[in-house]
């Protein structure tokens, strides 16, 4: 992997100052070997660590360099318009689990900011959902409704405390938000002077089972250990539990920046079709605001640029003289039920565990799955793990999904072979990018600002769909599950493992 997000780094990525670890040389053991170092990652290692277990952290590329570096970090039990959904689809206990588990893990960041002292920016916050359209109110009502017969607190409001005309809303008190790196730094240094090991630049390849089993990196050294977590989106291995069938990768983009209004608190979200999400942070005593919409699946958006300027558009007319500062994209995985998947990967690797599918809600979420894998791994069991184990299939509306996603990578696979593609390389100007014919073959190029061409196969290595340019970010996208690469065809965001090939 490389470093991902080189040029989109996040208001976060500049604001933090999170300590660097070597990569993993030689075998070693552990108790729990956790392969991804986002929050999922760190919080689980931080708490099987207060728990006395010794454990390891093997990250790909740096900690917090994925979607944990590149969110916008609210941490509320709001995760849009579900619970109407969860109650139609999973009846009432479970859908009160639910919210019961995001708002444990919500208490639990509250808790661990206040217990160690972390300086994080951290602040309640209230959180609102809001519609705009007839449709989306209606919506916003039923959401209401599936409050008050589950006893979440919300209230029903007409206005908002920003400069945004609504027709409904509805407001849950006592939400946060924070600085996620800050918060993530201090778990990693705290857990690290009570023994836990991270390395980074260190890829995952294969688990070996037998009496111990091993997670085996790339560069062959081993980590024994009795249970080992993926928390690295797609599960770096699957188990049987035909994982890429039933998660997808869905991007969203973010904008920072600052305008002169003088804010007045609350995280902010809009359910209409393409959703804005609204909040600010305090970085070195000044108020930002970090604006983040336009999602689409996957290696399946307009030209990023495109995505960027609708959300300039929108906060040019909510905010007076907005002035960005950083643009970043990243991505989600979202579930066939749109439940994450958290226990035991599959019954035939039952020491293997996974934690994903947040949904873009992965502050609580992250949070919660460290919680629940803590309490599978120590005790054996949880009082969530029916609710989240990933070998469930709800039928209603997980057949459905399953069928429309499947449909859509295999449209995707053949119609990528099938392409018409005619673009002259000879065309390209310096930081172009385009798909051309080389040697009778689908081809990738990219000339860089010195005029080097670079040529890459656009066979994608995971499952051999074939990969996209795009513009916004210069990067190489998979419709198919979201894998990405540089224009050297280098592996910026798996499922996929290996690099394009190049060309000559
Ligand atoms: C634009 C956007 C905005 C969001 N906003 C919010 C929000 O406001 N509130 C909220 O709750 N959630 C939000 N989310 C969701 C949240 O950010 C994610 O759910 C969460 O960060 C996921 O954390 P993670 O630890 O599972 O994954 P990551 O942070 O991506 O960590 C996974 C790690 O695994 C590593 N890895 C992968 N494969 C391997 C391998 N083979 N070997 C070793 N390491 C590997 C990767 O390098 C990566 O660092 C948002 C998401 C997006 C995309
Ligand atoms: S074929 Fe699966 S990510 Fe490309």
């Amino acid at each position: 992997m490389t470093d991902s997000h080189a040029n989109l780094t996040s208001i976060w990525q500049t604001s933090s100052n999170l300590p660097t670890y070597e990569p993993l040389q030689k075998d070693i053991h552990v108790d729990v070997a956790i392969v991804g170092g986002g929050i999922t990652g760190i919080t689980t290692a931080y708490l099987l660590t207060q728990a006395g277990k010794k454990v390891a952290i093997i990250e790909a590329d740096r900690i917090c360099n994925g979607t944990t570096g590149h969110t916008t970090a609210k941490i509320t039990a709001q995760h849009g318009p579900i619970y109407h959904e969860l109650l139609s689809h999973l009846g009432q206990e479970k859908a009160k689990q639910y919210f019961k588990a995001q708002d444990a893990a919500l208490t639990f960041i509250r808790d661990t900011v206040k217990k160690e002292g972390i300086e994080c920016d951290f602040s309640d916050e209230d959180n609102y959902l809001y519609a705009t359209s007839h449709h989306s109110e209606h919506r916003l009502e039923r959401e209401y409704e599936a409050y008050q017969q589950l006893d979440i607190p919300g209230e029903w409001v007409t206005s908002l405390p920003i400069n945004i005309t609504i027709r409904a809303g509805l407001k849950l008190p006592g939400q946060a938000q924070f600085h996620p790196l800050q918060y993530l730094a201090h778990l990693c240094k705290k857990m690290t002077q009570q023994g836990a090991q991270i390395y980074e630049q260190t890829v995952c390849e294969r688990v070996e089972h037998g009496n111990t089993p091993a997670v085996v990196a790339k560069n062959g050294a081993r980590i024994s250990a009795s249970a080992i977590v993926s928390a690295t989106h797609f599960p770096f291995v699957d188990g049987g539990g035909l994982y890429m069938s039933r998660l997808r990768a869905d991007r969203s983009y973010v904008i920072s920046g600052t305008s002169p209004d003088s804010w007045p608190g609350g995280m902010y979200l809009s359910i209409e079709r393409q959703p804005r999400s609204v909040r600010s942070a305090t970085i070195n005593g000044e108020t930002h605001l970090v604006i983040n919409g336009e999602s689409h699946k996957a290696g399946q958006g307009m030209d990023a640029r495109k995505h960027y300027d609708a959300l300039h558009q929108f906060a040019d007319t909510t905010f007076s003289n907005f002035k960005t500062e950083q643009e970043w994209t990243a991505q989600d995985l979202i579930t066939l039920d749109d439940i994450p998947y958290v226990g035991q990967l599959s019954s035939m690797q039952s020491h293997v565990y996974v934690a994903t599918g947040y949904r873009k809600w992965g502050m609580t979420g992250g949070t919660m799955a460290a919680q629940l894998l803590t309490d599978l791994i120590v005790d054996g069991n949880s009082l969530y793990s029916d609710l989240f184990k990933p070998m469930r299939f709800h039928t209603d509306p997980s057949i459905r999904h399953f069928l429309n996603e499947n449909m859509n990578v295999a449209k995707h696979l053949i119609s990528g072979k099938l392409e018409h593609v005619a673009e002259q390389v000879d065309e390209l100007s310096p930081g172009q990018g385009t798909v051309i014919k080389h040697n009778g073959k689908r081809a990738g190029a990219f000339r860089d600002d010195s005029g080097d061409l670079h040529l890459v196969d656009t066979t994608c290595t995971h499952m051999g769909c074939e990969v996209n340019w795009n513009h916004g970010d210069s990067t190489w996208d998979c419709p198919c599950h979201g894998s990405r690469f540089s224009y050297k065809g280098e592996v910026i965001e798996g499922p996929a493992k290996k690099p394009l090939k190049t060309l000559k």
